[in-house]
């Protein structure tokens, strides 16, 4: 008999089991979780209601789960229940039945909980900033959508109503160990212009700072050497995803990763090698602390011009996710 319950404590073990089998299998998509890693990014974040973590069980063995929680309000200074988002659908590999059955089993359990809040506007898997809880765990980088590799999953959204809403890829350089490749056009930006680097301490939304609570964020901007009071003509943003609290435990990763959250060159100084000039010197300053890191970041697939940036600086397009809506009365 296939059922879905609520979240409780008691339950921990179980959603483990259902998300450790899923990461071993898909190892380039779901970051391995620790007791940790689920109490501290996501059953301790404010936001967290143990009604929306689902878990579903065929004859009383865990087979999967899925979490309906609520997206930010306008201004990100809170949730809001008119935002519901499915995230992170995962059903485990061995289930002996349909497993389209248990996903939409797991789905519609979700659109009841929203049901219940009195939400209407239903998302999967995410959008751009979106996800309080599986930030760096479900796809290594901000969850925007739901695995394209999971197709059942994607067609029981379909199937149930839901329509796309948009396809990010995602990119991974992998520096074992980081080797420069400096272009003349490269080393003539260093000559003009200044880098300002700084550990970033606030977040522009209180919705944002509860997103990265646990991950240092740095910051680097870029201005030209006789202009250091105007605004700066570039700006990166990297995230440290192996997670500040302690005791980490049992999952430390040896293999230290980061996320490009942000990278962007004012208009008027297009194709000078900027950017490309502004990833060296990030790079250069993580080859100082690591012999060997992971840098990844998701894109909107339709931003042409950062997908060449990336490909051009040797990142590598590692798949897709795609987002869903439902609107319903
Ligand atoms: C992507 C972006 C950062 C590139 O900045 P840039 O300083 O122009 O990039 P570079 O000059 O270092 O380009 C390096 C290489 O990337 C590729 N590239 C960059 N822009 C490209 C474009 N528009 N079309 C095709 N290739 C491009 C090229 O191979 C280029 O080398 P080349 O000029 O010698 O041919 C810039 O276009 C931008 O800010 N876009 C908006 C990014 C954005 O949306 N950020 C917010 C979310 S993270």
């Amino acid at each position: 008999m296939l059922e879905v319950r609520c979240f409780h404590n008691l339950l921990v073990g179980d959603w483990l089991s259902v998300w450790s089998d899923q990461a071993g299998r898909f190892s380039d998509f779901l970051a391995p979780v620790s007791r940790q890693i689920l109490e501290e990014q996501i059953l301790g974040n404010i936001l967290f209601d143990p009604e929306g973590l689902l878990l579903a069980y065929l004859d009383g063995v865990p087979v999967g789960t899925i979490h309906a929680a609520f997206g930010p309000n306008a201004d990100g200074s809170d949730f809001s229940r008119q935002i519901g988002i499915l995230y992170a659908p995962i059903i485990r590999s061995d289930v002996p039945l349909d497993r389209s059955g248990v996903a939409a089993a797991l789905i519609q359990a979700g659109e009841t909980y929203f049901r219940r809040n009195g939400t209407h506007r239903w998302y999967a898997g995410g959008y751009s900033k979106a996800s309080p809880f599986y930030t760096g765990l479900y796809g290594w980088t901000n969850p925007e959508g739901i695995c394209d590799a999971d197709r059942e999953t994607l067609e029981v959204f379909c199937r149930l109503g839901y329509s796309r809403f948009g396809v990010s890829h995602r990119y991974r350089l992998r520096c074992a160990p980081w080797k420069s490749s400096l272009t003349p056009k490269i080393q003539q930006v260093d000559g003009r212009v200044l880098v300002t680097h700084f550990e970033r301490v606030t977040e522009p939304s209180w919705w944002e700072a509860n997103i990265y609570r646990n991950f240092d964020t740095e910051e680097w901007n870029v201005f030209p050497r006789n202009g250091f009071n105007d605004e700066p003509i570039a700006g990166a943003v990297l995230r440290w995803m192996s997670p500040t609290f302690s005791p980490y435990g049992e999952i430390e990763r040896k293999d230290p990763r980061y996320i490009l959250d942000y990278i962007a060159v004012n208009e008027a100084h297009l194709r000078e090698g900027i950017a490309s000039f502004l990833l060296t010197v990030v790079l250069a300053g993580l080859a100082r602390h690591h012999s060997a890191f992971t840098l990844d970041t998701v894109i909107d697939a339709r931003n042409g011009r950062l997908a060449s940036f990336l490909q051009a600086n040797r990142f590598q397009n590692i798949g897709s996710v795609t987002s869903f809506y439902k609107v319903v009365a």
